[in-house]
């Protein structure tokens, strides 16, 4: 049985005084018997520190949005994953789409993040998506397929029941369009079978697949619901504190 996993990515988005006023709010709108479901929020490198001190003794876990695979050194503007750890981060989203576009990220690039997190002990939140055109040329299976071997080149099955598997559409990113929930589904129902090929299936079983791309608090329960979907990683509407915590309701709920 996996647990849901509901996590905040803030991108760039609120300053200190900001992550402060956004956590409090969380704190006053959620309810804290989650159900085992899991909250993470990843805000920005600088409210990292912040945020963790701030949520302590609540139930969220705090998670960077980003990491250079090396310890440390001549590496202008980069944040290691020790440091992450060294403020209370637990997790860290890597490859996200938004990486790979603006800042040329490729799937090697990004396997070698994956391993040096899994190494450092955070758990990464690893994701992966077919853009529009790619949708519309009917190749998402081959999209997908390429991006997952890539970015889990050389894990063991050990360390892939450890990581968080992230599908996000980049059609559907900060668009307001979500997967529908089929769409969605067949897509997680893909990667889970490519995990059994490689892993075996009782390790594609327990790996946590969330979905991203415009989960809002109107639509997230129908995504949760389907039974390859683990979870959401959520962008716009993680930013304000009532319809971020009315997501964790909707996993919460579906238990
Ligand atoms: P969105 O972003 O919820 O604003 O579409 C999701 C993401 O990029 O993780």
């Amino acid at each position: 049985m996996r647990t849901k996993v509901i996590a905040g990515n803030w991108k760039m988005n609120k300053d200190f005084r900001q992550t402060e006023e956004l956590i409090d709010g969380l704190k006053k709108s959620v309810n804290f018997d989650l159900q085992g479901v899991r909250v993470i929020l990843c805000p920005p490198f600088t409210s990292l520190e912040l945020a963790s001190r701030i949520a302590k003794g609540t139930p969220f876990a705090i998670g960077g949005q980003n990491m250079y695979f090396e310890d440390e050194g001549a590496f202008t503007g980069e944040v290691s994953p020790g440091m992450l750890k060294g403020v209370g981060c637990q997790y860290v989203i890597l490859g996200h789409s938004e990486r790979r576009q603006y800042f040329g990220e490729t799937d090697e690039f990004i396997n070698r993040k994956v391993k040096k997190a899994l190494a450092t002990g955070l758990i990464p939140i690893v994701c992966v998506g077919e853009t529009l055109q790619q949708r519309e040329q009917n190749i998402t299976e081959q999209v997908v397929t390429t991006q997952v071997r890539g970015v889990l080149k050389d894990i063991s099955a050990e360390n892939v029941e450890k990581l968080i598997l992230a599908y996000e559409p980049v059609w559907a990113i900060g668009t307001g369009r979500n997967a529908t929930p089929q769409q969605a589904e067949e897509v997680h129902v893909l990667i889970r079978k490519l995990l059994a090929e490689l892993y075996g299936a009782a390790t594609a079983e327990r790996v946590i697949i969330q979905y991203g791309g415009s989960v809002k608090a109107d639509n997230a329960a129908d995504l949760l619901w389907q039974p390859n979907v683990d979870g959401a990683l959520v962008g716009g509407a993680c930013l304000k504190a009532d319809s971020f915590s009315a997501i964790i309701e909707a996993a919460t709920a579906k238990k």
